[in-house]
């Protein structure tokens, strides 16, 4: 049996989740893989080597280098689970640059750095994965990329940050403290390592920059997102929203404009007849339509470790699979022939 090594960036919230699939789910693993491959996490880059861990890490090389990872003959795939857009550039730079593939949850590197990295792991036969990077475990990637490949999309709207979504949805009990909300969310994994990421819609702008290059076939345009989060949403809001028969609902919006398309991030009253007006907790939902499919829904766990790791297991299954085909028939990074993206006005 073929053995595929991986290297990890980063064992926490995701990477735990992720080495805890890998090592309880292997039986599974193998069979959607055909029963020829093994695979088996070779190196794990952590900060602190004495933590604890929610993961046995008993034959696992870990080390505090990232670099050591990505520069290790023995890791075919890195597994980048470590956040942040400046160490985390330049690892999946020298991967690249070592023909390694790459998985990765890291929304923010892909919505800011993706066109140059997509490019040159294009030059160089490199796939780059990244469903857990949006929506946490709903596999919104592929739905835009495969399954509603006929279509042209219209337009996408959704609950794209679970962290979001969670403090909305406690901020609707009497007397609840967004602070004490927030801090409960950041305990049970769901808030990026800086909150203001969840808290001011930078992380729903990040998402919604990655499903609106996939939608419309266009570059990644992060900087041109209208940004707006939740932190200016009293409880009072939400109560009276709700007196009026509304949600308060942050969105992320993006829909072909007349010379363009527009990209927003941002709080909105939502009628309670509307589905997406009853997702709460840390749940996301996305609705998408396409002009021969109509609208569709895509409902799940937007963060998380089990959710988002189920998403990055996936991806490592896709990558594995995806060896087996001519080099020309894989899919390098958003699904679209690079130089056929547009920079279309946004
Ligand atoms: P955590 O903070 O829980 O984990 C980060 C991990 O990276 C830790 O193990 C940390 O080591 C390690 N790390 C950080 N910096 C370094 C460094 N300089 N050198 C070596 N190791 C380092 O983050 P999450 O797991 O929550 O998030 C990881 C990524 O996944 C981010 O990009 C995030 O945006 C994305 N994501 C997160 C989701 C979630 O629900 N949490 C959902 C979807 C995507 P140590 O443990 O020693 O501190
Ligand atoms: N902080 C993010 C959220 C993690 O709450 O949605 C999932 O991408």
């Amino acid at each position: 049996m073929k053995e595929v090594r991986l290297g990890l960036l980063g064992l926490g919230t995701v990477g735990g989740g992720t080495v805890n699939i890998l090592q309880t789910t292997q039986t599974e693993i193998q069979r959607r893989l055909g029963g020829k491959v093994s695979v088996k996490v070779e190196q794990i880059a952590v900060r602190d080597l004495n933590r604890a861990r929610p993961v046995d890490t008993t034959g696992i090389d870990l080390t505090t280098d990232p670099l050591a990872v990505v520069n290790n003959p023995n890791v075919d795939i890195v597994v980048e689970l470590m956040g942040g857009t400046t160490l985390a550039k330049t690892c999946l730079e020298q991967a690249i640059q070592n023909k390694k593939h790459i998985v990765t949850a890291n929304k923010a590197l892909i919505a800011e750095h993706g066109n140059e990295l997509f490019k040159t792991a294009e030059a160089q036969g490199v796939m780059i994965a990244y469903e857990s990077a949006v929506a946490g475990g709903i596999p919104i990637i592929k739905a835009l990329r495969e399954g509603l490949a006929a279509n042209q999309i219209e337009w996408l709207a959704g609950i794209i940050n679970g962290t979001g979504n969670y403090i909305l949805t406690e901020m609707k009990k009497p007397g609840a403290d967004f602070s004490q909300v927030l801090k409960k969310a950041q305990e049970l994994g769901y808030a990026e390592a800086d909150p203001t990421f969840d808290v001011e819609g930078i992380d729903a702008a990040h998402k919604l920059t990655i499903m609106a290059s996939i939608a419309f076939g266009i570059e990644l345009q992060f900087d041109k997102v209208y940004t707006e989060g939740i932190s200016k949403v009293t409880g009072d809001d939400i109560q009276f929203a709700q007196k009026l028969g509304y949600q308060i609902k942050h969105l992320g919006i993006a829909a072909r404009a007349d010379n363009g398309f527009s990209l927003r991030v941002h709080p909105t009253l939502v009628k309670d007849s509307v589905l997406i007006a009853n997702v709460n907790g840390v749940m996301n939902a996305v609705m998408v339509a396409g002009n021969h499919v109509g609208q569709t829904l895509y409902y799940g766990p937007g963060a998380g470790a089990g959710p988002t790791a189920s998403a990055v297991v996936a991806d490592i299954i896709d990558v594995i699979r995806a060896l087996r085909q001519p080099q020309e028939d894989r899919v390098p990074g958003l699904g679209f022939a690079l130089d056929q993206l547009t920079s279309a006005p946004v």
